[in-house]
């Protein structure tokens, strides 16, 4: 039986590793979150992220900037094309659902379908064990911001986190 078990965890690591949230967790887009993250209470995570540039990211890649950047790469749209789409919105497939709400809350905190019911939410290791992300630390955050805030940007500019953080932090206020 213990070998059993210790198979099974071999083959569960092997699995894991190599895989991001988005392989082994579906989607559920903003409106999946934001029935539970937008009230005064739980910090106005809605609110805060539809001002943010954001929300914005794909509607980005439809404008002539965009278009001027895409022409000087010879591609043909840029809100078409993987090499745009993969740090604008929540998927580099064009296919994919809700690539217009941009780069949203999935993008940071893992795809959430599996993490989302109320009942897994309220104990963080079981969200996590469901596809949350978790962060050991403000470093590991400012890593994870760094996987689109860097120089495969094509109008990349420093990245200051503690500058960057604080225009778009959404925390809960203290009880
Ligand atoms: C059914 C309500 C509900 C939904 C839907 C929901 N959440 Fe939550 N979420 C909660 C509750 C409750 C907590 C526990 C903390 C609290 O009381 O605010 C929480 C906590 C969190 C936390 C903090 C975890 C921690 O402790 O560090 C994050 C991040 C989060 N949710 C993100 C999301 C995202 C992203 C989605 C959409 C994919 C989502 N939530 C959907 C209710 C919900
Ligand atoms: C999935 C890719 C991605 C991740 C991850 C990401 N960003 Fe961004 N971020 C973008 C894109 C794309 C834009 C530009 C949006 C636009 O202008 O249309 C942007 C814009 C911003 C802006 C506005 C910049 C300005 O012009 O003022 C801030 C602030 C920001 N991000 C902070 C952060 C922080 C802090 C993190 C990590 C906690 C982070 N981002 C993680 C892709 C990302
Ligand atoms: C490696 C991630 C990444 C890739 C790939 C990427 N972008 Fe961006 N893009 C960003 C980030 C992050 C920002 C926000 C600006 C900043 O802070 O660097 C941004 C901002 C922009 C802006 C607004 C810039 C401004 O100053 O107003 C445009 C336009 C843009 N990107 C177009 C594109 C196009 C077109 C492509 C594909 C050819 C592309 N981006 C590919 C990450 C990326
Ligand atoms: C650019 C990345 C990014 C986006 C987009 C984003 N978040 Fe977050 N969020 C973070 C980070 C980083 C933290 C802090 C995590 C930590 O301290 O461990 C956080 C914290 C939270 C918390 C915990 C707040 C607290 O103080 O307990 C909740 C809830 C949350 N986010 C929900 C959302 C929801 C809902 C959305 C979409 C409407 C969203 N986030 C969009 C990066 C992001």
């Amino acid at each position: 039986m213990k070998r059993t078990l210790g198979l099974l965890a071999i083959v569960a690591a092997a699995v894991v590793v190599p895989s991001t949230a988005s392989a082994q967790h579906a989607y559920v887009g903003v409106k999946g979150c934001v029935m539970c993250h937008k009230s005064e209470k739980q910090g106005q995570q809605q609110a805060i992220w539809e001002k943010s540039k954001h929300a914005g990211a794909y509607n980005t890649l439809t404008s002539p900037k965009a278009a001027e950047i895409a022409k000087a790469k010879g591609i043909a749209n840029a809100a078409e094309a993987k090499e745009c789409l993969e740090c604008h919105t929540i998927s580099g497939d064009p296919g994919a659902a809700d690539v217009k709400q941009g780069v949203q809350c999935e993008n940071c905190h893992g795809a959430g379908a599996d993490y989302k019911a109320m009942g897994v939410m309220k104990v963080k290791a079981d969200a996590q064990g469901k596809g949350l992300t978790a962060f050991a630390d403000k470093a590991a955050i400012e890593a994870m911001c760094k996987k689109c805030h860097n120089e495969k940007s094509p109008t990349n500019k420093p990245f200051n986190f503690d500058e960057r953080w604080a225009s778009i932090a959404h925390k809960k206020p203290a009880a």
